[in-house]
């Protein structure tokens, strides 16, 4: 692999053992990016400790053991025992030609392939996304991309809440609610649900339809089974939009609602009481996983048959986790969900451990999240409490982002405006929710997400627009790899920077923390534009220099590229 901190790494553990042994030969280097060198190593201080000796003359031992003169140009000992480590100019440029010819930004395919699963996004049906659904989306989007990027098999999964006692209302309110409710079932759903629910509350005999028709609907009956689907596949249409719109790779095929565990349930409880692990407990079956307990200190349960003989969201959820593992192999199951979910998921986690549904080396993960504020810091909703439209969300960040592009890019044509906008404002979305670490919360600020300054998808994709600007001003034909030649301090930052992308992203691969990759994008970006101001690429001083400062250039768009493709964000050519 290109990254110069493997190499470093390597020859770092060498030293080590040249020194101290085999037995040492699994001590981690420590690298550490440094102010007064390229990287830092601090391996000596926890090796001193072990070994009961100085740390300076435990970092001189293996220093006495590192090769000079190939990719290191100098070491020494700095402080109380800190090696600062200088890579040569030779191995730097070697690197960013490698990377350079590569093809994939030295992104090798893993080692160790997972069957990933990942639910996200999984809307309910017949109710307006919220928010929430809005950062699931995002944020589980971005980590299916880059999984696939790292040569995992991602399969998506969009738990869509398409089943429950809601739809037996829903259904009887779009039988006899009319044109209106016809309409709003496909294009308002707060609308339709709010209905819906009004009439419920209000009218005792339409409770009482609609009671029955949850009954008809559970027992299969073919004209409930028609309606209840035409209720759902609006809902799929109408989220489907959403996703073309946000440029999600959600559709058809990845849906998996709830129902489609229906005939799973039954056997999920069979197997739980058979197995010891569910109870009865005041007429419901329970689970009582070890370890979770309420305010009264009492376990708490996860109920897998309601009194009534009803299922719930918790049977749904283990029929699912067996479904995952057993049937489609997934070896690492993946939630994108809120952090309230958090105890929940880790019942369900912990129940299906015991049932034998998660055994090593499958596990699963619960990826959670903060929620979005309103700029007075309380929840995200509408003047009126409502909760938020995403489509009107959307639309408004395009529409913002048409007079920023404009005002930017008066040359270009209307119907180019446009698209950038588009391009601007949905990125810009995307990223102000992805830049954050996501198990805060953050607050939805249009003025600062559209920020052509700062750490913003229109500050990255500016940046990434000016470096193809750059490229096609040279009006030459892009250099070999080959012409890559890293000299001056402001390269040496810029290859550095360029060649640590693939630890990058195996750091997202592992964490699951996308802002990781937004940091780095941000650093790349501004990395690159010193180096624009101290080096000059089409006026450089010879040819072999600008030929040199091309290839970087070329990578530093690429790699920005492809860094905001991992994210979900598209980076145009000209903004
Ligand atoms: N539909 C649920 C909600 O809106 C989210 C489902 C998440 N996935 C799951 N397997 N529980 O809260």
């Amino acid at each position: 692999m290109a990254d110069p901190s493997l190499t470093l790494e390597r020859l770092f553990r060498d030293a080590i053992v040249a020194a101290f042994g085999p037995e040492q030969g699994a001590v981690d280097p420590l690298l550490r990016p440094s102010q007064f060198a390229d990287y830092q190593v601090n391996a000596a201080l926890g090796l001193a400790k072990v070994l009961e000796r100085p740390p300076r003359q435990v970092a001189e031992q293996i220093l006495a053991g590192l090769p000079l003169g190939g990719a290191i140009a100098s070491a020494e000992i700095a402080g109380p025992g800190f090696i600062n480590v200088v890579l040569s100019n030779e191995f730097l440029s070697g690197a960013v030609r490698d990377v350079a010819e590569s093809g994939n930004l030295g992104l090798e395919p893993t080692a160790n392939p997972d069957v990933v699963v990942i639910d996200y996004s999984s809307p309910n049906v017949a109710k307006e996304m919220h928010v929430g659904h809005l950062r699931s989306t995002i944020i589980g989007d971005a980590i299916a991309r880059v999984l696939e990027a790292r040569g995992h098999r991602v399969i998506r999964q969009n738990h869509f809440g398409d089943w429950g006692t809601p739809f037996g209302m829903l259904i009887e309110h779009l039988l006899d609610g009319g044109a209106e409710a016809a309409e709003h079932s496909v294009s308002d759903l707060n609308a339709f649900y709010r209905a819906a629910r009004a009439k419920f509350d209000s009218d005792p005999q339409f409770a009482e339809r609609s009671r029955q028709r949850v009954v008809l609907l559970q027992s299969g009956d073919p004209g409930t089974l028609q309606m209840w689907q035409q209720l759902v596949q609006a809902s799929q249409a109408y989220f489907e939009r959403i996703y073309a719109l946000l440029g999600v790779g959600l559709r058809g095929e990845h849906n998996a609602g709830e129902s489609i565990y229906n005939p799973r349930l039954a056997g999920v409880v069979a197997a739980l009481t058979e197995q010891g692990l569910a109870v009865e407990d005041d007429g419901a079956m329970c689970v009582f996983p070890p370890g979770f307990k309420g305010r009264d200190d009492k376990p708490l349960p996860l109920i897998i048959r309601k009194k009534d003989g009803g299922y719930g969201y918790a049977t749904t959820d283990l029929a699912a986790v067996r479904y995952r593992t057993v049937e489609l192999g997934g070896t690492r199951l993946i939630y994108v969900l809120g952090s309230p979910q958090s105890q929940h998921l880790q019942m369900v986690f912990s129940a299906a451990a015991l049932a034998g549904w998660l055994a090593p080396p499958a596990r699963a993960e619960h990826v959670a999240f903060g929620s979005v504020l309103g700029a007075d810091g309380k929840m995200f909703k509408t003047r009126d409490g409502e909760v938020v439209r995403l489509v009107d969300l959307l639309d408004d960040a395009v529409r913002r982002a048409k007079s920023v592009v404009h005002e930017k890019n008066p040359e270009l044509s209307e119907d180019e405006q446009a698209q950038i906008a588009r391009i601007v404002g949905i990125g810009a979305v995307k990223y102000a929710d992805l830049s954050s670490d996501r198990i805060k919360d953050y607050v939805f600020d249009y003025d600062r997400m559209l920020a052509f300054e700062g750490n913003t998808a229109p500050y990255l994709q500016y940046a990434h627009a000016r470096c193809r600007s750059i490229l096609r001003k040279a009006e030459v034909e892009l250099p070999s790899a080959s012409a890559a030649h890293i000299e001056t301090p402001e390269e040496r930052a810029l290859a550095l920077a360029l060649l640590s992308f693939p630890s990058v992203v195996a750091a997202v691969e592992d964490s699951l923390e996308p802002h990781r990759l937004c940091g780095y994008l941000f650093a790349l970006a501004t990395t690159f534009s010193t180096f624009f101001q101290s080096c000059p690429v089409l006026k450089a001083n010879s040819p072999a220099e600008r030929d040199s400062r091309l290839v970087l250039t070329d990578l530093t768009a690429r790699t920005l590229s492809a860094g905001l493709g991992l994210l979900g964000i598209v980076a145009p050519d000209r903004m």
